[in-house]
């Protein structure tokens, strides 16, 4: 008999906005943000098996840096639905990986959600997406966001979703071969002195309408002054992308991606040519 199994594309996203609002007494900060996939994507499957192991494929770049064992997030997310599934058993995870780590594009949460939508299906497991968002949120902050199939605004540390409206549109994703930590950047807003972003009103109501012109205008993330003083690197290829022409730029999460805002995908790609190794992408991913 043939083994089952089921695969889902895990995508990565980006942060159209990212507004700071003030730290909490649990080491975490309130936070608002509209967290848009990206059609840049790991696809997770996983197979019935007696054990459960992850395996991790791709570029030699991308995979030296995805974490090992316990501190893997799809191992972590199966793990928590095992948990919580009565009919679980083993699985055999494989990730082929293409979104580059620790880069402030969500990918391991991105893999441990893809994760535990896969077992819950290879499993029977029948948990709902809120059963599935309360054991993401225990993952990581990021996982509740990426759970949700379309673009998301967010609050609290990241747990709390609303959909939002967001037309598709093309970015120029500029990536580094580090990443930054987020427990740094939001560290570092507290150590400077961090203080929240413009209301997001307008820039809601600009990707609702898919206005790239006004969208590119209102584009921030509250981390990046922190992060471009240690990184002036990552600032540098934001001026860049502004320079060359780019409607908008921002870097997502805590970085080190800087995404530029295209008028079209020949925009995009003619603007991608400046940059070596830049991945021109649409999001929330054209449907
Ligand atoms: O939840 P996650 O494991 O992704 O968070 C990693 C770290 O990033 C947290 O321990 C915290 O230092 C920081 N963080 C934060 N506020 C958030 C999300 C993350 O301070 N809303």
């Amino acid at each position: 008999m043939a083994t089952r199994e089921v695969r889902r594309e895990a995508h990565a996203k980006i942060n159209v906005f990212l507004r700071v609002l003030s730290a909490r007494a649990d080491g975490y900060h309130d936070l608002e943000s509209l967290v848009a996939p990206i059609s840049l994507s790991d696809t997770v499957t996983v197979r019935e098996a007696e054990a459960l192991r992850v395996d991790v494929r791709g570029a030699e770049r991308l995979t030296g840096d995805v974490p090992a064992g316990g501190l893997n997030l799809a191992l972590v997310a199966a793990l928590a639905i095992g948990d919580a599934c009565p009919g679980a058993g083993g699985a055999e995870i494989t990730i082929d990986k293409r979104i580059p780590v620790a880069g402030g594009l969500g990918g391991g949460s991105a893999d441990a959600a893809g994760t535990l939508l896969a077992l819950n299906e290879l499993w029977g497991c029948g948990l709902d997406l809120a059963t599935l968002a309360e054991l993401g949120e225990r993952i990581g902050s990021d996982v509740p966001a990426m759970l949700a199939s379309g673009p998301a605004l967010v609050s609290g540390r990241g747990e709390l979703i609303a959909p939002a409206q967001m037309a598709p549109f093309w970015w120029v994703l500029v990536h580094f071969d580090f990443g930054v930590r987020s427990p740094d950047a939001y560290r570092w807003w507290d150590e400077d002195g961090g203080a929240p972003g413009p209301d997001p009103e307008p820039l809601l109501e600009a990707a609702a309408a898919g206005d790239a012109e006004a969208l590119g205008r209102h584009l921030f993330n509250d981390l990046e002054r922190s992060v471009f003083a240690r990184y002036p690197e990552i600032a540098r290829a934001k001026d860049a992308l502004l320079a060359a022409g780019a409607l908008g730029a921002v870097m997502s999460g805590s970085g080190s991606s800087v995404v530029g805002l295209a008028r079209d995908e020949a925009d995009a790609r003619s603007l991608s040519e400046r940059f070596p190794g830049a991945l021109v992408v649409t999001g929330p991913p054209a449907r």
